[in-house]
């Protein structure tokens, strides 16, 4: 999926939270999209799969604006994407196996034989394999997440959007994210976005950084480049990270 956002405009009650972001993402890319808290990292993932309608701008999908959609169109856009968000949103009362089928099972409807198989496969791909029986409980905050990872891949999607998928977690079991997250980009070949605040993880595995500065995107470039970029922003970023990640 080739997704390109032009002169996105968001405010909450007066207050302009996106002001004329642009941004392109070319198909099968992997980006990451950085920026301090409260830049509206969140609000910009929204308005790519419509939970979030733009004051002006235009998001193209393969070259088709959704924001004039209506809800039941955007529903079928909707498909075509997975999204992580902030908390993996295990259910407790379902074992491993029945919360990564959810999807495929209760709103799809498919037989439960290819549940059981497609379940298998993709706890496989996030190296969770065999645990289907196993409470969500018992799993660490990295396994979580990567049962998170599994769910949305069991429907068939050609974007994946990742709402800080490393946070909280130590800097071992991030790296084991985030190498979970490269390879199911490389392996499903899906257009993915991995917001961030993480050092390590923009180096482990962005093709392309984009940095949202006061609700626009500021810096466009390679990891090699934001390292080399001598813009004041990005610096800052860079140093503050830097600085966090020594403590
Ligand atoms: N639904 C909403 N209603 C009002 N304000 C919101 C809403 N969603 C986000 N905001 C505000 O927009 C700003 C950006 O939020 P967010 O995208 O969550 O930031 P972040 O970059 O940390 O993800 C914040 O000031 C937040 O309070
Ligand atoms: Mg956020």
């Amino acid at each position: 999926m080739h997704l390109k956002i032009e002169g996105l405009t968001k405010s909450f009650d007066g207050k302009e939270v996106l002001r004329g972001v642009d941004l392109e993402v070319p198909a099968g890319q992997l980006c990451v999209i950085v920026g301090a808290s409260g830049t509206g990292k969140s609000v910009l993932l929204k308005h790519l799969v419509g939970l979030l309608k733009p004051d002006a701008g235009r998001i193209l999908v393969d070259d088709k604006d959704i924001v004039p959609l209506s809800e039941n169109q955007l529903m079928e856009v909707r498909r075509r994407f997975g999204m992580i968000f902030q908390s993996a949103g295990l259910l407790q009362s379902l074992t491993l196996g029945q919360n990564v089928g959810l999807v495929l099972e209760e709103i799809h409807g498919r037989p439960a034989e290819e549940v059981r198989r497609v379940v298998a496969e993709k706890l496989a791909m996030v190296g969770l394999e065999g645990r289907e029986d196993q409470s969500p409980s018992t799993l660490s905050g990295g396994q979580r997440k990567r049962a998170a990872i599994a769910r949305a891949l069991t429907t068939d999607m050609d974007c994946l959007l990742y709402d800080e998928p490393t946070a909280g977690l130590d800097p071992i079991i991030a790296s084991t994210v985030d190498e979970v997250i490269r390879d199911v980009n490389r392996r499903t070949g899906a257009t993915t976005i991995v917001v961030t605040h993480d050092l390590a993880s923009i180096f482990a595995v962005a093709e392309m950084v984009h940095m949202l500065h006061e609700g626009r995107c500021i810096f466009s470039g390679t990891p090699e480049e934001m390292r080399a970029s001598t813009n004041e922003r990005v610096r800052e970023f860079l140093a503050r990270e830097i600085a966090l990640a020594g403590k």
